[in-house]
């Protein structure tokens, strides 16, 4: 390192808490969402939806709707087939209905739009469309949709004879059948991992713009993904691509829930097409929560085959999958129930198989990767659970039983039984920081004193690896389409720079951490970089931001291209310098002759010679795009612990302390990692605490306002003790970094129901399902029983 180098904390580069630089528009109200567009001559619509979870439309009739003054248009399921749009292609295969046209198949399914004046007018007009509805029966969970005579939901679809989607399985069963007969003993655990939702601030919507005179469409829009959406609207509205244009302005959160394709964006476009008028469509809380993208609801069940000293030999996991009317669940092409395969990644156990199973229910579709990359929430969920139940079936120590188990440091890469291959990571050493940090010993002395006195007090742990960063192309396609990412940096004469990826946040900081790459990159100030996504116009390809996917992706493309412009910065520092480029060494920022170090020329210098000063034959200009195809996911480790204090009284329980220790590989801004995590816990206090949506016996969905779907505030979330001590940098991304965006809502969950559960042992409940209501907890106490199924669905249902 010369004197001339810099300090790369300084200027903003990897490792640097700087503060998020978008924060400076939202803080001040300054921020652009979808909904403060107006555009000239724009119009308004609202979509009527179906009051009925099963029933056949006999007759739509919008006559009044139309009469009314300020009304532009009405759209109906069969004006829609018209023009060969009343369904459209799902992500996972299947096909959605856009506007019902035959049967409505779940409560607030999209029935008609009416597009107005203003949002007033078109609410009230779509009040006065009469539909005549014929009841069916409801189905709202599996159980109902495989039972004997149940009516079938897809009677749309030719072949479709019953409510199964898809048998899935993964695995070897042979060798998991022999792991189970050389067992000393089986612990069993059945769990229900209740539907909820992304339940982002800002709800869904979109503002289409299509030009008659120019043919081309553009679409401001909520979307995660605006490339994938482009390419979608190319397919099913059959319009020239390059002639579409979706931005995606700031976005108030998306969590999963602004991936999918929703009837809502796809009939804007079309009334916008033919009124020849913008037309904004902004869906309203309750058309949120009971309409889009739901996650989780699914049932698992599996078995753990073990050895007396505590070696686990096999697992057997079933899982039973609600899809809801339409499998429109955003995953993988290859893999039916997304990654739920990655479950027992971190442990080394010979031999494990997975069946699962899909159907149809009366219930809103979408299946999203809330904050987790394709069921991985659950997979991490069951597994923790059955870890904790196999662990007090054994009558072994909680930890002890864990690190036994664990894939050893020495023994990566590891290939999981169920197919994955792990890279990376020090299990051991995480979970020694966390059992220090909570004082584990300690606690278990307290907790027993405690029990004496008749208090009860539980500490639950949690440990996962989980995969993050979809790619590789060969094994992860969405539709077909590969899962790569990209970027491009333009570094303008002056030395600042512009950089662009088809990634999209929402709130992640992008914007702050992809100038911290460029800067690692080429010693150019973070300050001088400025970056922009979300323009499919004028951002590279990618396939969007979601399952923590951007660093591990969009991120290693940073730093991939900010490497290519480096190797020609290099070129025009030895035409500047006068020497042959093998003479040329590098430090952050500058190229200097490796005999002469004081005979140097920055990245600065470099630019402006890209654009004044090139050698002969040079392409003028400093800038390039470059695709990253990552070679494999990337494996974060993390290990929550939770201590609990159960009131036997009246079932609540309150959290003691929250310890986490994520080794996410290198942290480009350590404070928006924390913030992440802190996020991260935050929801999944709040699966465990608070929040489901559930359906009543007709398939009316009871969490559809924010009085019965519950989100915490800072008053209700306990305080979080975060540890950053383990770095295991990743062994393939180009800066060492693992995702992080989702961990903690993945691993948390199980951490926070395992301190409760282990608060009551002694009793004989082995399972109280999410969430952990006192009314339930209590139950569970005071009759000794396990309480089962999404409230208000009683354990003996
Ligand atoms: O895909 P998404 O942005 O939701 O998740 P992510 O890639 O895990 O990143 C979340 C945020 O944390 C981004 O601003 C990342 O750049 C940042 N991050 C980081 O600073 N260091 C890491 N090792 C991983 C993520």
């Amino acid at each position: 390192m010369t004197a001339q180098a810099l300090d790369e904390i300084k200027i903003g580069g990897l490792g640097a808490s700087r503060k998020r630089v978008e924060d400076n528009r939202f803080i001040r109200g300054k921020g652009n969402y979808t909904d403060d567009i107006t555009l000239p001559g724009m119009l308004h619509m609202e979509i009527l939806r179906s009051p009925l979870a099963h029933a056949r439309i006999t007759s739509i009739d919008a006559s009044k709707a139309w009469d009314i003054p300020g009304v532009h248009l009405v759209l109906t399921g069969d004006m829609m087939a018209t023009r060969n749009l009343a369904w459209m292609p799902t992500l996972s295969y299947d096909t959605q209905a856009v506007l019902a046209t035959d049967k409505v198949r779940f409560q607030g399914q999209e029935v008609a739009c009416v597009i107005a004046d203003d949002p007033y007018i078109a609410k009230d007009a779509c009040e006065a469309i009469d539909v005549e509805y014929e009841p069916l029966p409801p189905i709202v969970n599996p159980m109902q949709a495989v039972a004997e005579g149940a009516p079938v939901i897809r009677d749309d679809k030719e072949n479709q004879a019953d409510n199964v989607i898809y048998n899935w399985e993964v695995g070897d069963a042979a060798a998991t059948d022999r792991a189970f007969e050389q067992a000393d003993m089986v612990s069993r655990l059945k769990l229900h991992y209740p539907r909820s939702h992304p339940s982002p601030i800002e709800c869904c919507g979109s503002i289409a713009d299509f030009n008659r005179a120019t043919e081309k469409l553009t679409v401001y829009m909520t979307t995660q993904a605006p490339h994938i959406i482009r390419a979608a609207v190319a397919l099913v509205a059959e319009l020239p691509e390059h002639m579409i244009r979706i931005i995606s302005p700031d976005i108030g959160g998306g969590f999963g829930n602004k991936v999918p394709v929703y009837p809502g964006y796809v009939c804007s476009i079309l009334a916008s097409i033919l009124l020849e008028r913008p037309v904004k469509w902004i869906e309203d809380k309750t058309g949120n929560l009971i309409s889009t993208g739901f996650a989780r609801d699914i049932y698992l069940d599996g078995e753990m085959a073990l050895r007396q000293d505590g070696k686990i030999l096999g697992v057997r996991m079933h899982c039973d999958a609600d899809h809801g009317a339409f499998f429109s669940d955003a995953q993988p092409s290859k893999f039916k129930i997304g990654l739920l395969h990655s479950a027992f990644a971190a442990y080394d156990i010979p031999a494990a198989h997975l069946t699962a199973r899909g159907t149809y229910s009366n219930k809103a579709p979408g299946g999203v990767a809330y904050r987790c990359s394709f069921r991985v929430t659950e997979a991490m969920f069951f597994q923790e659970r059955m870890v904790q139940a196999a662990a007090d079936d054994l009558g072994m120590d909680q930890a002890a039983f864990r690190r036994m188990n664990f894939v050893r440091d020495e023994d990566f890469p590891h290939r999981t039984p169920l197919g994955f291959l792990t890279d990376s990571g020090q299990y051991g050493k995480c979970l020694d920081v966390a059992l220090k940090a909570v004082g584990y010993e300690e606690f278990r002395k307290q907790q027993e004193e405690a029990r004496a006195k008749g208090r009860l007090f539980g500490l639950g742990i949690s440990t996962m690896t989980e995969p993050l960063g979809a790619g590789n192309s060969r094994e992860y396609d969405i539709l077909g389409i590969k899962m790569f990412d990209s970027a491009e940096l333009k570094v303008h004469m002056t030395g600042k720079a512009i950089v662009r990826t088809g990634a999209r946040g929402q709130g992640q900081g992008h914007e702050t951490t992809w100038a911290q790459i460029v800067s690692h990159e080429l010693g150019i100030p973070a300050e001088d970089i400025v970056v922009e996504e979300g323009d499919t116009d004028t951002a590279p390809f990618g396939m969007g931001t979601y399952a923590s996917r951007s660093t591990p992706v969009a991120g290693a493309a940073v730093a991939m291209v900010s490497r290519k412009i480096r190797a020609k910065a290099r070129k025009l520092a030895a035409h500047l310098l006068e020497v042959s480029e093998e003479d040329i060494e590098w430090e952050l920022g500058r190229f200097y002759v490796r005999s002469a170090p004081d005979r140097g020329v920055t990245i600065q210098e470099c630019a402006m010679a890209a654009y004044s000063n090139m050698p002969d034959g040079m392409e003028p200009g400093l800038e390039n795009t470059a695709y990253y195809d990552p070679p494999n996911l990337t494996w974060p480790f993390a290990v929550y612990i939770v201590t609990v204090e159960v009131d036997p009284a009246t079932g609540v329980w309150d959290v003691l302390t929250t310890v986490a220790v994520d080794d996410c590989g290198v942290r480009i801004n350590p404070m928006i990692v924390e913030g992440q995590i802190m996020g991260g816990l935050t929801e999944a206090y709040a699966m465990a605490n608070m929040q489901f949506i559930t359906f009543d016996a007709e398939g009316n969905c009871i969490g559809s306002n924010y009085m019965d779907y519950l989100l915490p505030t800072a008053w209700e979330t306990p305080g979080f003790e975060l540890h950053s001590e383990v770095v295991t940098p990743c062994p393939h991304h180009p800066i060492g970094a693992k995702g992080i965006g989702e961990c903690a809502a993945v691993g948390g969950p199980a951490a926070f129901v395992n301190a409760v559960i282990d608060a009551l042992s002694g009793t004989g409940v082995r399972n109280i399902d999410m969430p952990l209501l006192p009314d339930r907890v209590w139950e569970a106490l005071t009759y000794r029983r396990d309480v089962s199924g999404a409230p208000p669905v009683r354990s003996d249902d």
